[in-house]
C-alpha cells in the first residue's frame, strides 16, 4: 500500500531532491517549509504532492498543518524531519551572540521534537508508521565551530534513538539519517574543503533506499562516515588533538580568547 508521507524541510537541498524520491512511493506526499513559492514549483511536477507551507518554530502553524493532514488523509504513515539550519560559532571573532544557539537548537531540535509529539496521534492511526530524522555525521566526533549545530544534532539523534526504543512496542519504526557533506545551500556557505561531497540527488536516493530497507541508521558516504565513527572510538584527548588541527582558533597558547556574551 502506498503511504501518506510528510516531508518537513522540502524546499531546497536534500529535501527538494527527496520530493522526487518520496513522491514515487506515496499515495500523498505533503511537503513543508517556509517558502511556499519553492514548494509550489516542486509540487507542480507531481499529481500526488500537496503543499503545507509553515515555519516549524510556529506552534499554531504546526497544529494547523497536522489538522489539515488529518482532515485530508485521516492518518500519517511516515514523517521525514529534514528541516534544519547551520550556524557556526566563531570564538576568534570575539563575543558570541547567544541567540545563535537559540536559533539552531529551536529549528534542529525543539521544533522536530514538538512536531513529532503533536503528530504522534496521527502516526498511531497508521498500521505501518515511521519517523525518519535527518541528523548529521558531525556528531560522530567533535568538530571545530560546531558547538551549536553539533549539539542540536547530538540531542536530536539521542532523542530519536529514545523514541525508537519507546515506540518499538507499538510497531512505530524510527530511522536516523546521518549524512556526510552534501552540496546544498546549507553547505555552500562553508569556506573549508568538504571531503566526499555528494549531490543532493545522490543523498536523496541513499535515504530512500535506507528507508525502504528499514535501516535503523542510514549513514553515508560510508568511507567518510566510517572514518568519523572510527575516530569517535579513540580516547577523547586524541580526538581533541586531531580535530584541533582543523580549528581556526590557533591562539590557545598565546592569549585567551574572550567568550563573553553580548549583554544586549
Ligand atoms: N548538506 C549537508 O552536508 C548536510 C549534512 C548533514 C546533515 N544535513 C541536514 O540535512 C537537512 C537538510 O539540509 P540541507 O543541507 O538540504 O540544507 P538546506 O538546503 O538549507 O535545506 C534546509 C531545509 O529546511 C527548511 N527549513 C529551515 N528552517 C525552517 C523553518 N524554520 N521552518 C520550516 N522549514 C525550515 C528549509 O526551507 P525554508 O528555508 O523554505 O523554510 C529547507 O527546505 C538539515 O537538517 C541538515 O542539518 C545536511
Amino acid at each position: 500500500m502506498k503511504s501518506i508521507t510528510w516531508l518537513v524541510g522540502a524546499s531546497t537541498g536534500i529535501g527538494a531532491a527527496l520530493v522526487n524520491e518520496l513522491a514515487a512511493d506515496a499515495e500523498t506526499l505533503y511537503i513543508s517549509s517556509r517558502s511556499a513559492d519553492k514548494l509550489n514549483t516542486l509540487a507542480e511536477q507531481h499529481s500526488n504532492v500537496k503543499v503545507l507551507a509553515f515555519d516549524v518554530n510556529d506552534a499554531t502553524a504546526r497544529k494547523q498543518a497536522i489538522a489539515e493532514i488529518e482532515q485530508q488523509s485521516g492518518r500519517l504513515d511516515c514523517i521525514v524531519l529534514n528541516a534544519g539550519t547551520c550556524e557556526y560559532v566563531d570564538l576568534e571573532l570575539g563575543d558570541t551572540d547567544l541567540s545563535l544557539y537559540q536559533r539552531v537548537l529551536d529549528t534542529n531540535f525543539h521544533a522536530p521534537v514538538a512536531l513529532t509529539h503533536e503528530a504522534l496521534y496521527l502516526l498511531r492511526k497508521s498500521d505501518n508508521a515511521r519517523i525518519v530524522g535527518i541528523s548529521s555525521s558531525v556528531i560522530f566526533t567533535p568538530l571545530p565551530r560546531s558547538q551549536a549545530y553539533g549539539s542540536s544534532k547530538a540531542a536530536f539523534t539521542y532523542w530519536l534513538s529514545t523514541m525508537a526504543i519507546d515506540l518499538k512496542g507499538e510497531g512505530i519504526r524510527v530511522q536516523i539519517v546521518s549524512p556526510g557533506f552534501v552540496d546544498t545551500p546549507l553547505t555552500q556557505k562553508n569556506d573549508f574543503k568538504m571531503p566526499f561531497l555528494l549531490s543532493p540527488e545522490n543523498a536523496a536516493k541513499r535515504i530512500r533506499k535506507g528507508i525502504q530497507r528499514n535501516q535503523t541508521h542510514i549513514h553515508f558516504p560510508w568511507r567518510f562516515t566510517a572514518l568519523l565513527l572510527i575516530e569517535g572510538l579513540l580516547p577523547l584527548s586524541w580526538q581533541h588533538a586531531l580535530n584541533s588541527k582543523l580549528s581556526r582558533n590557533k591562539s590557545d597558547n598565546s592569549k585567551p580568547v574572550s567568550t563573553h556574551t553580548k549583554s544586549h
